[in-house]
């Protein structure tokens, strides 16, 4: 078996947010701040990690801020240098980011769509899907956890985790097969499925490895679950065919479209914050 590196990852970064309106209406989800940078950095500083080349974002209307994020504000620079500022906090942004492509999601057609808008950038090899909303705190990160895994089984990888029960419909939940160590082979998957209905309580969160395969079941743009496009209906069509496995990482999640993931986050990455965490523990000692 030949596994090919994974060089591209793709932020599919153009949904609406509608959990959290109305900070939404006009600054995209994936730059509400956690601490003092935005979530799409905490994507992106994973993916290099895990040794990602090329990043490539999938954008829609009112998202602009979002890739302008990642150039180089020499305006900015400028002035701060002039007036006698530390250009530290601008790191490491500008070390630059290495390739980065966009592509525009005409209509938020689900993410299984908006990652088959990023299909002529992909081409034709691996490549890894990040949702930026899912923040994941691991040392190494989610996402090179997953790698280590796929160099050894190849195929297609989804991180995956316990859910309870009650909340399968919020998941796109995998049919268990033989598991070793942190690996599960998928003999299925299913999008939000209700409780009674669920095959486990293994729930699909924000990172896949994918094979560009996944592309082709895409073209045919069926609709599923809600009615929107799903990655998981596509990733379904390759079980079989190619390896498949759900790999558990050891990482802290954070559903960051949520109100409650998003503060969550905040404290607890606030708190471990080597600059205001002790301040912010007495402050949140002296909360009732
Ligand atoms: P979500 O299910 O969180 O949807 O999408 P959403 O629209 O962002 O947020 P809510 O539910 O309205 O609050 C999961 C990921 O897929 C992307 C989102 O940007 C997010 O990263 N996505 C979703 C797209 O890029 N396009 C879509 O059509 C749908």
């Amino acid at each position: 078996m030949t596994v090919r590196k994974v060089r591209k990852a793709v932020f599919p970064v153009a949904g609406l947010g509608t959990r959290l309106l109305p900070a939404t209406k006009s600054i995209p989800k994936e730059m509400l701040t956690i601490v003092d940078r935005p979530l799409i950095q905490y994507a992106v500083d994973e993916a290099r990690e895990a040794g990602i080349e090329e990043l490539i974002f999938v954008t829609g209307r009112g998202k602009s801020a979002l890739v302008d994020y990642f150039d180089m504000s020499f305006e900015l620079e400028a002035t701060m240098e002039k007036a006698g500022k530390s250009l530290a906090p601008l790191e490491p942004s500008r070390a630059g980011y290495g390739e980065i492509a966009s592509v525009r999601q005409q209509r938020p057609l689900g993410l299984g769509h908006a990652v088959w808008c990023a299909r002529h950038v992909v081409g034709d090899e691996p490549f890894a899907v990040l949702l930026p909303d899912d923040l994941m705190i691991g040392k190494p990160g989610a996402l090179k956890q997953m790698i280590e895994a796929y160099e050894q089984v190849g195929g297609n990888i989804v991180c995956a985790t316990d859910v309870p029960r009650d909340k399968t419909a919020s998941y796109g939940i995998v049919t268990p097969g033989a598991a070793s160590a942190n690996r599960t082979e998928v003999l299925g998957l299913v999008e939000k499925p209700k409780p009674e209905e669920a095959p486990s309580t293994l729930g699909v969160i924000g990172r896949y490895v994918l094979q560009p395969d996944v592309m082709r079941v895409l073209d045919a743009q069926e609709p599923g679950s809600g009615g929107e496009i799903q990655l998981t209906d596509a990733m379904a069509r390759l079980i079989g065919k190619q390896p498949f496995h759900a790999v558990t990482v050891e990482a802290t999640r954070y559903d960051c479209g949520t109100k409650l993931g998003f503060v969550s986050a905040n404290l607890a990455l606030g708190l471990a914050d080597p600059e205001i965490g002790e301040a912010l523990r007495q402050v949140t000692a002296g909360a009732k």
